[in-house]
C-alpha cells in the first residue's frame, strides 16, 4: 500500500469513533481530506462539524455537512486530525498545513483527540519534522533568535499567511525530549500565537496506517 492508500485506510477506520448524532471536530490536511470524504458517506448520521480551517470547512460544506462555528458549541465528543509526527506517548508536532492554532482551539473543545496518520509519522523523539510556530510578524526575528539559543534554525514560511492572518516559522534542528515543558515555555514568548507541539492537547488514540493494516495506539 502506498501512503495515500494508508491515509484512506485510517480515515475510514476513524468513522467507528464518530458517535451517532454528533457534532464532530475536524482537523486539516491530506489525511483529514480523506476523512471528510468518508464522513460525507455518513453525513445523515451526524449533526455537523466544527472545522479547524477554511480549507476543511469548504470541503465539509461541499459534502453537505453543516459547519458550526467553534463558539456555537460547548463540547465536542471527538476531534479527528492528522499529525506531522507522533511519539510513543501521543505527543505530536502539527502545523504542516499552517492550521495549528485553530487545530488547538478545536482540540481544546473535544473530549478525545483521535490522530489519524500513516506509519511514516511515528517517531521516537519529536523534531525531525521542522516545528511550525505561528507568530505575530513583528516578533519573528526575536523568536528566531530564541530558538537559535536552543540549537534550532527558524525559517519564515515564504508566501504563507494563516487563516488568522499571521506568519509561520518552521524551526529545523530541534530534538524535543520533553514536549510538555517545551510547549509550556515557548507559549510564554511574546509574539508566539501557537507552537506546533501538541502536548497539553495530545492524542488519546492514534489510528496508524501500516502495510499490515490499522494499528490502534492508546495513550
Ligand atoms: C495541518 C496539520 C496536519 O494535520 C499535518 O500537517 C498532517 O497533514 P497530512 O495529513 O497532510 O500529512 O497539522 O496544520
Amino acid at each position: 500500500m502506498n501512503q495515500d492508500e494508508l491515509k484512506a485506510l485510517v480515515a475510514q477506520a476513524a468513522l467507528e469513533h464518530v458517535p451517532e448524532g454528533a457534532i464532530v471536530g475536524v482537523g486539516t490536511g491530506s489525511t483529514v481530506n480523506c476523512f471528510i470524504d468518508a464522513l460525507g458517506g455518513i453525513r445523515d448520521r451526524i449533526r455537523g462539524a466544527v472545522s479547524s480551517s477554511v480549507q476543511s470547512s469548504e470541503r465539509l460544506a461541499a459534502w453537505g455537512i453543516r459547519v458550526f462555528d467553534a463558539d456555537e458549541v460547548e463540547r465536542l465528543p471527538v476531534y479527528i486530525d492528522g499529525a506531522d509526527e507522533i511519539d510513543g506517548r501521543g505527543f505530536m508536532i502539527k502545523g504542516g498545513g499552517a492550521a495549528l492554532t485553530r487545530e488547538k482551539i478545536v482540540a481544546d473543545l473535544a473530549d478525545r483527540f483521535i490522530c489519524i496518520a500513516d506509519a511514516s509519522k511515528r517517531v521516537e523523539v519529536l523534531g525531525r519534522f521542522p516545528l511550525p510556530v505561528e507568530v505575530v510578524p513583528m516578533a519573528a526575528a526575536q523568536i528566531s533568535r530564541r530558538f537559535a539559543q536552543w540549537g534550532g534554525s527558524a525559517r519564515l514560511r515564504a508566501g504563507v499567511l494563516t487563516d488568522n492572518g499571521q506568519e509561520i516559522l518552521d524551526v529545523h534542528g530541534l530534538s524535543i525530549t520533553d514536549p510538555l515543558a517545551f510547549e509550556t515555555e515557548v507559549n510564554q514568548w511574546p509574539g508566539v500565537v501557537t507552537v506546533g507541539v501538541f502536548a497539553r492537547h495530545k492524542a488519546n488514540l492514534c489510528l496508524l496506517g501500516t502495510p499490515q493494516g490499522v494499528q490502534t495506539l492508546r495513550f
